[in-house]
């Protein structure tokens, strides 16, 4: 499929100390979901969606994305010769994904934030417009979420960040956008970005769910904000709070995204994550909903 856009990043250098002890050794990126790890999901988004250049921005204890990425020949001819075919099959596939996405990996450097590996991944963006997807959400769409935000930038030619909406009592967990127009279709104009406002000021009842086309525009003031940033050493560097720079005096649009979004970032949305799409697996989904009658009758 040929697209406008065929780079994408996704940062994966953060702690996820909102799982601890459960992310010390494990990267959170590498925490099952189904039948697949987390980043897994989002790299098939990724790859469905026509995207061929994916940096992943890593950083060190994150060796076990590498790892699940890479061919491994040997365990393949040993699945091989064991009969176990499906298995090496498999095991192949997931290294055909990285191929097709050309997944290379990024070290992060610099402060501390969610808008630093973008910054970091930017010097080989040139002109083009860039996906930047976290990779703790997972969603499920008929259209995957990262084809709905890109079809919104071809319409619009602008940053586009994938929209959800929310029960206004959450907006202290989200970036929250102002809206000042809306265009039909679930596209809509905005002119600000507020990172988890207290819920009585949230501008509005939708929240940024980790998708963003991101032009170079927004990476000019990433770069603005990095550099304010060494000149004071405090706070974080928010992709939010570039994106709300550049909103006040340029075009961007949210599109709200058709389809169920799950985080896996905190215990409880992993839970639910991993609880659906179990469920929604053809093999173990039955077993799951007799073992939670026999568990719950009235369930
Ligand atoms: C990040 C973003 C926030 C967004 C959220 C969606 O926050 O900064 O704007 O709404 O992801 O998951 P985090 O959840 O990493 O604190």
């Amino acid at each position: 499929m040929a697209t406008t856009i065929r780079r994408a990043v996704i940062p994966a250098a953060g702690l996820g100390s909102r799982l601890l002890p459960l992310t010390k050794a494990t990267p959170k990126e590498m925490l099952p979901v189904g039948d697949k790890p987390v980043i897994e999901h989002t790299v098939r988004e990724l790859v469905a969606s026509g995207i061929t250049d994916i940096t992943i921005v890593v950083s060190g204890g994150k060796s076990l994305i590498q790892d699940h990425f890479r061919p491994n020949p040997a365990l393949v001819q040993q699945l091989r010769s064991d009969g176990k075919a499906a298995f090496a099959d498999a095991v192949e596939e997931v290294a055909e994904l990285a191929r097709r996405g050309h997944i290379t990996y990024l070290d992060q450097h610099g402060p501390y934030g969610n808008g630093t590996p973008v910054l970091n991944a930017a010097r080989s963006f040139g002109d083009e417009p860039v996906l930047v997807l976290w990779p703790d959400d997972v969603f499920v769409a008929e259209v995957p979420r990262a084809q709905q935000l890109i079809r919104a930038h071809e319409q619009t030619g602008c940053p586009v960040l994938a929209l959800l909406p929310i029960d206004p009592s959450e907006a202290g967990r989200y970036g929250v956008p102002q809206v000042k127009e809306d265009l039909g279709g679930g596209l809509l104009r905005i002119n600000a970005l507020v990172e988890k406002p207290d819920p009585e000021q949230a501008p509005s009842s939708y929240a940024a769910i980790g998708g963003y086309v991101i032009t170079p525009g927004i990476v000019d003031e990433l770069r603005e904000l990095t550099r304010r940033w060494y000149e004071h050493r405090t706070g974080e560097i928010y992709l939010t709070d570039a994106v709300n720079a550049y909103a006040a005096t340029r075009a961007a649009y949210g599109q709200v995204i058709q389809g169920r979004w799950y985080d896996t970032g905190n215990p409880a949305d992993y839970l639910v994550a991993q609880f659906a799409h179990a469920l929604a697996h053809p093999d173990y989904g039955p077993r799951l909903r007799r073992l939670a009658h026999d568990l719950d009758p009235s369930s």
